[in-house]
């Protein structure tokens, strides 16, 4: 096999490494990709011809592409998903573990010869701003064309990674295979994937390994598996955060701004959050976006947390997605994009579940079948992949180096009932207990029963890369440190706030109309963050009244109000008891204090209710 290394790589153990893995894997050729347009446009025809993707309408969706995938190759697959921790405790309970020693055994089998017939290609990424010292670089050799385009819509990636990397430089090695060798009497497949499919972390030597899926979030390794991962293992040993949040920035009508960090799971509405338009009476607000899936957040010397957004790109839910409900996102999407499982009209035109109330006539499902009424066009799980430097709310300052600071941490989970709209933690304490036991909804992000309440701790349940237990006294460390330097410094650590905008009525219908009205909220929030918001204690936190919300311009009534934020005892009593079942399963490690301040809820919940 030759190797063909280019001029513009000069890093010995890389090219030791990309050596291994060709031996390994067989390919027929191998590419080292420059991240050139050259490059894009190739791959793009070239998985055009073997029908891959299809062009879509070009005055519709200039420069943008659809791919639908295998019917089984849908989502993350999360009881695949493995951290393979020397230590089984170290995965703890909430991630799937095998020993690496037996893990490697399984996967030098399955990865034997996997590339057969197939181009590998070497594909270099910076998470972060390249060269900035928060960003982190990786290599993916994968054997899917389509992973390489979506990876340099989703990361910094290209030949520029190995002017920084040098010629001893540390990377992050990714390797990812379909897993369906081609042999040369067979025709391939548009979408090929493995049945097996297994998505591996070895947290102590940093490396991922991915076998099977050609969907994003299990293929894209930059994405959950390098920047939350394995990020999450780097960020507890070094003192700093990998979060699934998204990163705002929020301005209020004096010119005063503030950003947040926000954690929702998957499929939750993060893209909209962050992309949110202020409702028209909110004269001289403004929100800009600077991430919409992850953070990185670090704090400085003065105990200030600044965040980055490590990506380059938005891999966002496309149904319920509108003009109404996201407008900066459809700007977004107005050229340059690649679909997946989206349908698609006779016109070339893509449409989704939500973006129109009827569907076009003539539709071809993502299946690839003639749509038919009753069933879903697209998968609910349809996602776009888009550069996010053609955001119109993209924040000035989303690639700098240094990142935003922090005001406030904001928590949400998808609850039909007991949580209320909004509540600020008593303090650091309370707020991660908050978000420890924070309950969700599932959705079509992951494979899997949809609809059922899940513990989803900080958003991070299938993102940690270590046990949960040390995850948490992380966060308690953080907070520790920033209360010392509060001291000296005077920089107050940012509050922590929980929402929820998903309570629904006894229909089943959504209560709180959401989108740009959570500008609402958003604004009590930083009001609060600025001293400026009245606030009333519960036993659950610190919560507004109807008349410490701005209703400028709304017509959610009093009665409503008190449907969202009504605190039911029983259902309150039933949630905190709840929470010793996460406790229970997390085992041992488990921070004190975070058992003491569930008993204290619970006791003033108790109390108050029996007062
Ligand atoms: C995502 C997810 O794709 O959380 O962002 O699943
Ligand atoms: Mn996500």
């Amino acid at each position: 096999m030759q190797l063909n290394t280019p001029k513009f790589v000069n890093h010995p153990k890389l090219i030791a490494w990309v050596e291994e893995i060709a031996k390994l894997t067989k390919p027929a050729n191998i590419e080292w990709c420059d991240g050139s347009e050259t490059e894009y446009n190739r791959l793009i025809q070239q998985m055009i011809s073997n029908g891959t993707m299809q062009t879509l309408n070009e005055e519709k969706h200039p420069g943008s592409y659809l791919a639908n995938s295998d019917p089984s190759d849908v989502a993350r697959v999360e009881d695949r998903t493995f951290i393979c921790s020397n230590n089984k405790e170290d995965a703890g309970a909430t991630n799937n573990w095998e020993d690496p020693t037996i893990m490697r055994g399984k996967l030098s089998k399955l990865f034997d010869g996997c590339m057969t017939g197939r181009t590998m290609y070497i594909v270099p990424f910076s998470m972060g701003p390249l060269g900035s010292h928060i960003a982190h670089i990786g290599i993916e050799i994968t054997d899917s064309p389509y992973v390489v385009v979506s990876m340099r819509k989703m990361a910094r990636m290209g030949k520029a990674v190995y002017d920084v990397l040098g010629t001893n430089g540390h990377f992050i090695p990714c390797v990812h295979s379909v897993g369906m060798p081609l042999l040369s009497n067979e025709k391939d497949v548009a979408w090929p994937c493995n049945k097996e499919k297994y998505i591996v972390h070895y947290p102590e030597t940093r490396e991922i390994w991915s076998f099977g899926s050609g969907y994003g979030g299990n293929a894209l390794l930059g994405k959950k598996c390098l920047a939350l991962r394995i990020a999450s293992v780097m960020g507890r040993e070094q003192g700093w955060l990998a979060e699934h949040m998204l990163i705002l920035g929020i301005t209020n009508p004096k010119g005063k701004k503030h950003y947040i960090a926000a954690a929702f799971p998957s499929a939750c509405g993060k893209t909209n959050f962050a992309m949110l338009i202020p409702p028209k009476e909110y004269n001289g607000w403004k929100i800009e976006t600077v991430g919409d899936d992850i953070a990185w957040i670090k704090p400085s010397e003065d105990g200030q947390l600044y965040a980055i957004n490590p990506e380059a790109g938005f891999f966002g839910v496309a149904p319920g997605t509108n003009t109404k409900t996201n407008p900066n996102c459809m700007a977004t999407l107005h050229k340059d994009v690649i679909y997946t499982n989206v349908a698609v009209s006779d016109t070339g035109e893509v449409w989704w579940e939500g973006l129109t109330k009827e569907a076009p006539n003539n539709l071809t499902n993502w299946k690839g079948q003639p749509h038919q009424n009753g069933e879903k066009a697209a998968h609910p799980n349809a996602r776009f992949t888009v550069a996010a430097s053609q955001c119109p709310s993209i924040d000035a300052d989303w690639e700098n180096p240094a990142g935003v600071p922090i005001s406030a941490f904001i928590f949400g989970g998808r609850r039909a009932d007991t949580i209320p709209l909004v509540s600020e933690a008593f303090d650091w304490v309370d707020g991660v207990y908050k978000a420890a036991t924070m309950g969700s909804e599932t959705t079509a992000a992951a494979v899997g029963q949809q609809g059922i309440v899940r513990r989803d701790p900080f958003a991070m349940l299938p993102f940690t890369g270590y046990n949960m237990a040390d995850y948490f006294d992380h966060w308690l460390q953080i907070g520790e440190e920033l209360h010392a330097k509060a001291k000296t410094h005077g920089n107050q650590p940012p509050k922590i706030f929980n929402v929820n905008w998903f309570r629904r009525d006894e229909q089943g219908n959504f209560i709180w109309p959401g989108f740009g009205q959570n500008m609402r909220v958003l604004e009590w929030i930083i009001n609060r963050c600025d001293g400026q918001a009245n606030a009333t204690e519960t036993p659950i936190g610190l919560v507004p009244e109807y008349e410490d919300i701005n209703w400028a311009g709304s017509d959610f009534s009093i009665e409503q109000f008190e449907q969202v934020t009504n605190l039911d005892q029983d259902q309150w009593v039933q949630e905190l008891e709840s929470h010793y079942a996460l406790f229970e399963k997390l085992g041992g490690r488990l921070p004190k204090a975070l058992l003491e301040r569930q008993e204290l809820l619970l006791e003033k919940f108790k109390e108050d209710i029996y007062a």
